[in-house]
């Protein structure tokens, strides 16, 4: 098999890039439609809806505001008063967490929508909105993970969530299994209760930093879960891929892993019965939300990750 099982992925990732192709499918009447398969609306209050109904589904969620590569500092404090309201509004979503510790409620962020890519102290910019975000996290009861973008940014990324922990232990990283450097960084996150979650990888990466094959990536995700699963940290295990879950239920017995201290996650629309199955075993099953109107970037890494998503586009684009 090719790059990550298909071969249109280069270009349909390319084209996540382009503000050429950007404006020209955001504009296509038919994306909207498909767009609301995997995002749940471009407003706040439509992510609270489907968070609604995913915990009272017994799922748990992470709500992600869509919006990346902020360039302006007014653009990255705008992504912050909206998490800081969209957390107010979490807060108020009574939790349950079946008094196992474990938050049902989470928001996902990017560090580049807080200011990472400004051209003048972006990193102490993001360090700074990252900090107050996990504030107002922590007053609301909910949890934060920071995304993994690409690899110019995982360094970075990684260092400043580490800074955080200091504060807000509770803090989830991201890893990505196609990266060459991800088995290091696993066992370097495995401290006690540190939360990681394993995802396989959703960016154009240059071979140099990352693998190309999905044999190869997909066997560096099993050799990262078992590093997580063995080691003394909360992992998160994203992925829709049903060797994944088989191996990790695998792992469960094996480890003596109880139900609370690991989740599977899921993307919200992708393998509903799926997640509903597995939380019905008692499993945790976090669906990661997104919302806003900021979709293209992430629409287009849905697309590239699977054939039949872009057959199902192209399909509609042309019979409408
Ligand atoms: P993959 O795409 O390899 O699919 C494997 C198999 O899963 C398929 O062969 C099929 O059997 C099954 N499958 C997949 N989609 C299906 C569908 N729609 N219906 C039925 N079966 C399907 N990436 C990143 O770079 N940074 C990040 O921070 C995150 N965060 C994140 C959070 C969460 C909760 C998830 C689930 C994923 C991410 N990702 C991510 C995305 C991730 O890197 C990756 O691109 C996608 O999850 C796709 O990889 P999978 O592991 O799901 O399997």
């Amino acid at each position: 098999s090719g790059a990550l099982g298909n071969p249109l992925r280069p270009a349909i990732l390319a084209a996540a890039r382009s503000p050429r192709i950007k404006s020209a499918i955001t504009r296509a009447p038919v994306t909207r439609g498909l767009v609301t398969r995997f995002v749940a609306g471009q407003d706040r209050s439509d992510a609270l809806a489907a968070a609604r109904a995913i915990l009272d589904s017994g799922r748990s969620v992470s709500v992600d505001h869509l919006g990346e590569d902020t360039t302006d500092l007014a653009g990255a404090r705008a992504t912050l008063a909206e998490y800081r309201q969209l957390l107010r509004e979490l807060g108020e979503q009574p939790e349950a967490d079946a008094g196992t510790g474990v938050r049902r409620l989470e928001v996902s962020v990017k560090l580049s929508a807080l200011g990472l890519a400004l051209p003048r102290d972006g990193r102490q910019v993001a360090l700074e909105h990252a900090h107050a975000l996990c504030e107002a996290a922590q007053a609301a009861g909910v949890w934060v993970s920071v995304d993994a973008e690409d690899h110019t940014t995982t360094e970075i990324t990684l260092e400043l969530v580490t800074q955080l922990r200091a504060d807000f232990p509770w803090l989830g990283a991201v890893v990505q299994a196609y990266l060459r450097r991800t088995e290091w960084d696993c066992r370097e996150l495995a401290s006690a209760h540190s939360r990681v979650r394993l995802c396989k990888g959703a960016y154009r990466e240059p071979e140099s930093v990352a693998y190309q094959r999905r044999s190869e990536v997909d066997a560096s995700y099993l050799r990262c879960l078992e590093t997580l699963m063995r080691g003394p940290g909360y992992p998160m295990v994203a992925s829709h891929d049903p060797a994944v879950v088989a191996r990790t239920q695998e792992l469960v017995q094996q480890v003596g892993r109880g139900s609370a201290e690991f989740e599977h996650q899921m993307l919200y629309g992708i393998r509903d019965v799926e997640q509903v199955r597995l939380a019905g075993l008692g499993d945790q099953v976090r669906v990661y939300v997104p919302y806003g109107s900021q979709w293209y970037g992430y629409f287009m890494r849905r697309l590239a990750e699977r054939p039949a998503n872009l057959t199902f586009f192209l399909r509609s684009a042309l019979t409408h």
